[in-house]
């Protein structure tokens, strides 16, 4: 088991180069199942839950080649379903099932289980499959989907916390090869979804209104091969932008990633925070003494990301004040909290709202990352502590976050990482 170990209290300086987004290399891998072509993903990150991913597709009878950050991905047949023992270490592997039936016909895929951040159902991804003229039942624990032919249909894809992410990609994966025109309303618009759009038109696909919550789809025949650059992870670039809020210190972030983060910027700017662009560079002078509570709400794109609820959290504990923070896609992703006060934070809950009384000093304790951005606000936290902090279960990390280590070391962290049988002084 390895924790790592932050002597936190520095300030950091200097620029951070930001990845390809994971959660849009997910479902564009799974893309790569619409063609018997090969297609290239370049600017992929180094994360487990790619990693997890790319395993699948070998799995599923793909040859994938990696080099750097491109991977190359050929489905010239596909001879099993996935299996649980592969599908039940990543929830998002259930972005296959679009991809899977409309080029198999059909699918058994495990279902996926619960989640540390709450209730994660797929009923909006069935629905919208039910609508293409998919069959489905469920058969110890499989989700087993079948369609004779997909046909283009009229699909509102709307839940009860809004638009749905991965079940846009799903249906829309199918809806490409489906017969005749497919509407997805209240579709996400997510920019990771928009870059799905960009990789399935450039394989030939015809989508209209991409970036909306219409999206109109013509049913091809067939894809082919593309080569195509995800993304940037704007989750990673506000990270480290509330990071250099958090710890007081100067950051330089790429600058053409900004426009995937208005909400995050606008809310910052709101609260006083003040950003300059230099060249290439997003810069961002962390001044906390300027800065003012906030409210805050998560929402779907182009809203206040869920993902980012939880780094939030950790620098409204450094602002003067109260400041709230409200859960509209997780009710209950809320696990940082604990930990956050055993730092010494003063939060309190009331319903999916957190309750922040800042500028309580943290100080560094043992702490455990219970879900991915749960690890990232506790790294942060950490950074920003006096004393050490060692962190546990950073496994969770290492699914969403490209070499975080290796990325705050060089800006100056002290951070290390270690099995937790091996202690010594940092
Ligand atoms: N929902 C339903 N029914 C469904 C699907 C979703 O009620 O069939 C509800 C969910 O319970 C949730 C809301 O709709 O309340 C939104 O869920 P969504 O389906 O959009 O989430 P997702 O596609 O499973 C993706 C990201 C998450 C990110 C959310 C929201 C991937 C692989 N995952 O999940 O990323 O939080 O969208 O933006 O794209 C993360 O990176 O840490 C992470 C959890």
């Amino acid at each position: 088991m390895q924790i790592v170990r932050i002597a936190g209290g520095g300030k950091l300086a200097g620029r951070v180069a930001i990845s390809g987004a994971k959660n849009a290399g997910l479902p564009l891998l799974a893309a790569c199942l619409l063609t018997t072509d090969e297609v290239t993903l370049r600017r992929m990150p180094e994360l487990n839950d790619i990693r997890f991913m790319a395993e699948i597709l070998e799995y599923l009878g793909c040859d994938m080649t990696r080099t750097d950050d491109r991977i190359t991905v050929r489905a010239r047949s596909l001879n099993q379903d996935p299996s649980y023992e592969l599908v039940r270490q990543m929830r998002a592997s259930i972005c296959l099932m679009g991809a899977l039936v409309a080029r198999n016909g059909q699918v058994k895929m495990p279902l996926p289980g619960g989640c540390v951040i709450g209730q994660r159902p797929i009923d909006l991804h069935l629905r919208g499959l039910q609508k293409l003229g998919c069959e489905i039942t469920i058969e110890g624990g499989l989700v087993c989907v079948s369609a004779r032919q997909l046909r283009g249909a009229r699909i509102f894809l709307g839940g009860r916390y809004g638009s749905t992410v991965t079940g846009t990609a799903n249906v829309l994966s199918a809806a490409v090869l489906a017969r005749g025109t497919t509407i997805i309303q209240s579709a996400a618009c997510e920019p990771e979804v928009v870059d799905l759009c960009h990789l399935l038109t450039a394989m030939g696909a015809k989508i209209n209104g991409i970036g909306s919550p219409t999206l109109e789809i013509e049913g091809v025949d067939s894809l082919h091969g593309a080569d195509h650059a995800i993304i940037p992870d704007r989750i990673e670039f506000g990270t480290f932008l509330l990071l250099a809020l958090i710890t007081g210190s100067c950051l330089r972030l790429p600058r053409d990633v900004a426009p995937l983060a208005g909400a995050v910027i606008d809310s910052l700017e709101q609260a006083g925070a003040i950003f300059e662009v230099d060249g290439e560079d997003f810069v961002v002078r962390g001044d906390r003494s300027e800065l003012r509570p906030m409210e805050l709400t998560t929402l779907p794109f182009p809203g206040f990301p869920t993902d980012l609820q939880a780094p939030m959290s950790v620098l409204m504990t450094q602002i003067p004040g109260v400041s709230l923070i409200t859960e509209r896609i997780y009710p209950n992703r809320f696990m940082h909290i604990n930990e956050l006060c055993r730092m010494g934070a003063d939060i309190t809950m009331e319903g999916a709202t957190s309750i922040i009384k800042g500028r309580r000093a943290l100080s560094g304790a043992p702490v455990m990352a219970s879900d991915l951005r749960c690890g990232a606000a506790l790294y942060l936290a950490g950074l920003a502590a006096s004393g050490e902090t060692t962190v546990q279960r950073i496994y969770h990390v290492d699914r969403g976050y490209d070499h975080f280590e290796e990325k705050l070391a060089k800006i100056g962290a002290r951070i290390q990482r270690q099995r937790a049988d091996e202690v010594e002084t940092l």
